[in-house]
């Protein structure tokens, strides 16, 4: 699919993918939603091996400031319904890919921006992003995913106080919430995602992979989360890169996996 609103470049191996509608503060408009879903859907395959993704947002206000609301004053109660479902499956691809998504921030990061930020594996903001689940203000609920992901990161208490007020936090506090992961000075969130991926790209692929899906099976209501890591340790103790990694531990030297 060729892209209105959305940037991909390859560096090295990292698809750095930006949101590119600076007027609207990157609101997450149906062409964009048609977008990510192409590209998380299928269209990333087309760069073959890649290390890791890093979602941004151009202009130096906003991540993304949530649901394009122009568009979605236009809708009836089954299409309103129908866009969440949508977003929400394209939010599900995001958090089970098998490699690393991180959104790298920098500013206004609210309601459907938020919710894409958190189906991120990880989320590097500036000191200047501001976070925040605002729905409530416009009198309707989170759509994409935000009443389940936002729990799921900083605990029930936490999450119903953001949710029921529609406050912003700043980066600082995001952190401490869990929110979070680092926080950076502007200009570096981009930097400091690529190192991050650079370093889990060292490590057994496949391990790498099974560890994400591991992790989100503990959300997963109808999975038994211990059930399949005994699983999956037995399988990963016959595997090539088990083999190298554990070899080359005691050789002291640095693994080369193979992913298999
Ligand atoms: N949708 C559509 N357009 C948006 C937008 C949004 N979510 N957020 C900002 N814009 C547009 C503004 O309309 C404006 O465009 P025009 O100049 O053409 O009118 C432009 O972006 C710049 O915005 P502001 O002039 O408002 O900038 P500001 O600095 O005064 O305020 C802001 C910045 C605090 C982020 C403010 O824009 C704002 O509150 N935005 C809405 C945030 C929000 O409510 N997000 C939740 C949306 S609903 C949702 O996301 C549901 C869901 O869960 C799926």
């Amino acid at each position: 699919m060729s892209y209105q609103n959305l940037l991909v470049d390859n560096q090295n191996g990292i698809l750095i993918l930006t949101l590119n509608r600076e007027k609207a503060l990157n609101a997450l408009n149906k062409q964009t939603m048609d977008e990510l879903h192409a590209f998380f859907e299928e269209d990333y395959k087309s760069y073959g091996t890649i290390k890791g993704i890093i979602l941004t947002g151009s202009g130096e206000k906003a991540f993304v400031a949530g649901a394009d609301i122009k568009e979605l004053l236009g809708l009836n109660a089954a299409q309103a319904s129908e866009t969440s479902k949508f977003g929400q499956n394209i939010f599900f691809n995001i958090e089970r890919m098998s490699v690393p998504v991180i959104a790298a921030i920098n500013g206004f990061t609210l309601g459907g921006g938020c919710e894409l930020a958190m189906s991120c594996h990880m989320r590097i903001a500036t000191d200047k992003s501001k976070f925040g689940q605002p729905e409530v203000n416009l009198g309707i609920v989170p759509g994409y995913g935000g009443t389940q992901r936002l729990i799921q990161l900083i605990g029930k208490g936490k999450a119903i106080e953001l949710i029921l007020t529609g406050d912003m936090i700043k980066a600082d506090e995001a952190k401490q919430l869990g929110l979070v992961n680092h926080v950076v000075e502007v200009g570096q969130e981009v930097e400091k995602a690529k190192e991050i991926i650079e370093k889990i790209s060292t490590k057994g692929p496949i391990a790498v992979a099974k560890s994400i899906s591991l992790m989100n099976s503990y959300f997963d209501k109808n999975a038994d989360g211990f059930e399949l890591e005994w699983k999956a340790f037995g399988e990963f103790a016959a595997t090539a890169d088990f083999k190298e990694g554990a070899t080359a531990f005691v050789e002291r030297r640095p693994a080369k996996f193979i992913g298999a």
